[in-house]
């Protein structure tokens, strides 16, 4: 289905590697260090691939106690820790929603006013929507627990996220 492309890997600049899904939590809370409210990741990738455990890294890093859960069925799902943390899921949204009926320029304001991040799955139709972006495709590796991420920003991918691919949890390949 169209409103489920998944990027070609071929347009992302910077490309790590994570070795279980604790390693992709290590990379995220790596990830989580960098923001400072009003970023938007965009989180690619195929069904199963790790996103959600991507945001579960980052929310916990964060600050957040409550348990982390995929919002496929309630689109998105609020987290308080350090920053807000805005998980959506569009998985389920079919193309002919209006994304402005669910609330997503409401979201989209609250993350320009900087007080919050948000971090979505499935995310082909909000990206036009947002001018400064953080996109992540992950896509299996070559083993069952090998997972490849693939970065890139918009309008540019800033110094401190392509340097993720330098050190520790989730390192260059
Ligand atoms: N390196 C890894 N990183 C992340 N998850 C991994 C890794 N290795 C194995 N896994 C497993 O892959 C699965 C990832 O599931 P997750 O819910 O994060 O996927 P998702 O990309 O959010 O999928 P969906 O599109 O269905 O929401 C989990 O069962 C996790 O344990
Ligand atoms: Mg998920």
């Amino acid at each position: 289905m169209a409103e489920h492309r998944i990027p070609d890997p071929a347009g992302f600049g910077v490309r790590l590697r994570t070795t279980s899904p604790d390693d992709t939590r290590a990379l995220a809370a790596r990830a989580a260090d960098l923001l400072r409210g009003g970023e938007t990741l965009l989180l690619h990738g195929p069904l199963g691939a790790g996103k959600t455990c991507f945001v579960q890294g980052l929310c916990t890093a964060l600050g957040v106690v409550d348990e982390v859960t995929s919002p496929t069925f309630t689109l998105a799902n609020r987290y308080e820790g350090r920053l807000v943390v805005h998980h959506l899921d569009f998985y389920r949204i079919g193309p002919e929603a209006d994304l402005a009926d669910i609330g997503v320029d409401a979201l989209l304001d609250e993350i320009d006013a900087g007080e919050a991040v948000l971090v979505a799955e499935w995310p082909q139709r909000l990206a036009p929507l947002v001018k400064r972006r953080l996109e992540l495709l992950v896509l299996p590796g070559a083993t069952p627990e090998e997972r490849i991420w693939h970065l890139r920003g918009v309008p540019e991918l800033p110094a401190p996220w392509a340097a993720l691919a330098s050190a520790g949890g989730g390192g260059a390949c």
